[in-house]
């Protein structure tokens, strides 16, 4: 797999990211799928927040790790307006790299650049990355909804 560098995010970042990625799957709680999933991110101020999977008996209200990841970094921001991520990884086990779902994806595209890069890696640090954009295309935001035209 080729492993892409990225101009804005250092070796070292990218390390550091991906330690917290892995240290954060050792915390998932996926009882009924065994399937963990650990996540980091970077926030413009340079803080790595993390996230795992947290599921729940009832299924439907699993959390993913990189929508807890964000959530985290929401908490760990000092004011309400203004967070903004810089880089996301997603850490797996799995010999197939795990790429965000369909709704993480949306989430993401809510706090994040369209060029940030989003990268999965696992254990065997096998690398694959994306842009925002890539990953979620025209996608709907904060900009539609400064749009909207009334319907009266
Ligand atoms: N999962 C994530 O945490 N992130 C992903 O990108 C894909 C899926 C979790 C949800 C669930 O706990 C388990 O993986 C299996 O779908």
């Amino acid at each position: 797999m080729t492993k892409l560098t990225d101009k804005t995010i250092d070796a070292k970042t990218w390390t550091a990211l991906i330690d917290s990625a892995k240290s954060a799957y050792q915390k998932a709680y996926a009882p009924y799928s065994n399937f963990r999933v650990g996540s980091a991110a970077l926030t413009t101020s340079s803080k790595i927040v993390q996230g795992c999977n947290v599921e729940n008996a009832s299924y439907g209200l699993t959390v993913c790790a990189e929508r807890n990841c964000i959530a985290q970094g929401v908490i760990q921001h000092a004011e309400n307006d203004g967070l903004q991520f810089s880089a996301l990884v997603v850490y797996t086990e799995q010999e197939k790299l795990t790429p965000p779902c369909g709704a993480c994806r949306q989430v993401i595209s809510e706090f994040f650049p369209k060029d940030a890069p989003v990268m999965a890696v696992n254990h065997l640090n096998k690398q694959q990355q994306w842009t925002v954009e890539q990953l979620i295309p025209d996608a709907f935001g904060p900009y539609d909804l400064s749009n909207k035209t009334t319907n009266k």
